[in-house]
C-alpha cells in the first residue's frame, strides 16, 4: 500500500515535522560548500534551510506532489525512489534525511544505495520513526480496520527498528555507527487533532475504504484514542518516538 501525499494538508497538520527537526539538522552540521542530498525531502522545508548554510544541497523525494512543493521554494529536487537514487557513486559529502525512512520498502536497497552515492567517508545523518512510534495510534487503527473488515491495511504500513537491530542493518551495508539514540517525543498536534493527522498521514490506509466505511473507521479509532491521547482541554498528543543516528561509510 503506497502513501499519496498533500502538500497543503501536510502544511496544515504536519509542520510540526519540521518544526522538531532542530536537533538531527545540528547533528548533520552542514558545512559551506558541502554536497548534501536530503532523501525523502518531502515539501522542502528542511532542504531549505540545509541550503541556508552555503551547503550545496539536492533533494529527492517520490511523490511528485511534494517534490512540486519542494521545487516552488527554488530548491534543486529529484524525483525518485530511495532504493534507486538517481545519482552517480559518490556524489556526496552527507545525506541528511527527516521523518522519511520508516516510509521505505526496502531497508536493504536503500542502504546500499545512501552507501554507494557517499563519498568515502561521507556520513549518513538521519532522524526515522522507531520501535513504539505512534504504538496507540497503530493499535487502534488496526482494531477498527479489523472490526470493519479491512484488517492488516495497517500491518507495515511504516517500519519502526530498535536501535540495536538499525545498527546491525547499518553495519551489514558497511557503515559505522557513531550515534544511535532511540527518543520519546510526544508530539501536540495542530487543532485538527487526530482527525487531521489520520486525514493527513494515514491516506494511503483509508482512501481506499467505501465513504461511510472510511468516516467510521475514522471516529470510531477517535474515538478508542480519546482517553489515551487527548488532554482535559481537548488537545492531542501523538505518541511519537523517533530513532536519530549518524552512521560513516
Ligand atoms: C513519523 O514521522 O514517525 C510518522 C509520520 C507519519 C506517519 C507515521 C509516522
Amino acid at each position: 500500500m503506497s502513501q499519496t501525499w498533500d502538500p497543503q494538508a501536510y502544511g496544515r497538520n504536519g509542520a510540526f515535522v519540521h518544526g522538531l527537526a532542530g536537533g538531527v539538522l545540528e547533528l548533520l552540521a552542514a558545512q559551506p560548500g558541502e554536497r548534501i542530498l536530503d532523501l525523502g525531502c518531502g515539501d522542502g522545508q528542511l532542504t531549505q534551510r540545509i541550503a541556508a548554510t552555503g551547503a550545496s544541497v539536492a533533494g529527492v523525494d517520490a511523490s511528485p506532489e511534494m517534490a512540486a512543493a519542494a521545487r516552488s521554494r527554488g530548491i534543486v529536487v529529484d524525483l525518485g525512489v530511495a532504493e534507486s537514487l538517481p545519482y552517480e557513486s559518490g556524489s556526496f559529502d552527507a545525506v541528511f534525511s527527516n521523518a522519511a525512512l520508516h516510509w521505505v520498502r526496502d531497508q536493504d536497497a536503500m542502504l546500499a544505495e545512501v552507501a554507494r552515492v557517499l563519498r568515502r567517508g561521507g556520513r549518513f545523518v538521519a532522524e526515522m520513526g522507531g520501535h513504539g512510534n505512534i504504538a496507540a495510534i497503530r493499535v487502534a487503527l488496526s482494531a477498527v480496520l479489523e472490526r470493519h473488515g479491512f484488517g492488516g491495511r495497517e500491518e507495515n504500513v511504516n517500519y519502526y527498528p530498535t536501535p540495536d537491530a538499525y545498527t546491525r542493518r547499518l553495519e551489514r551495508h558497511g557503515f559505522r555507527v557513531e550515534q544511535m539514540t532511540l527518543i520519546p517525543r510526544p508530539t501536540p498536534l495542530p487543532e485538527s487533532g487526530m482527525k487531521g493527522w489520520l486525514g493527513t498521514f494515514r491516506r494511503g490506509v483509508l482512501d481506499g475504504l467505501p465513504t461511510a466505511k472510511r468516516e467510521a473507521v475514522v471516529s470510531e479509532t477517535i474515538a478508542l484514542l480519546t482517553s489515551a491521547l487527548r488532554d482535559e482541554d481537548g488537545n492531542w498528543t501523538a505518541d511519537y518516538v523517533r530513532l536519530r543516528f549518524v552512521a560513516r561509510v
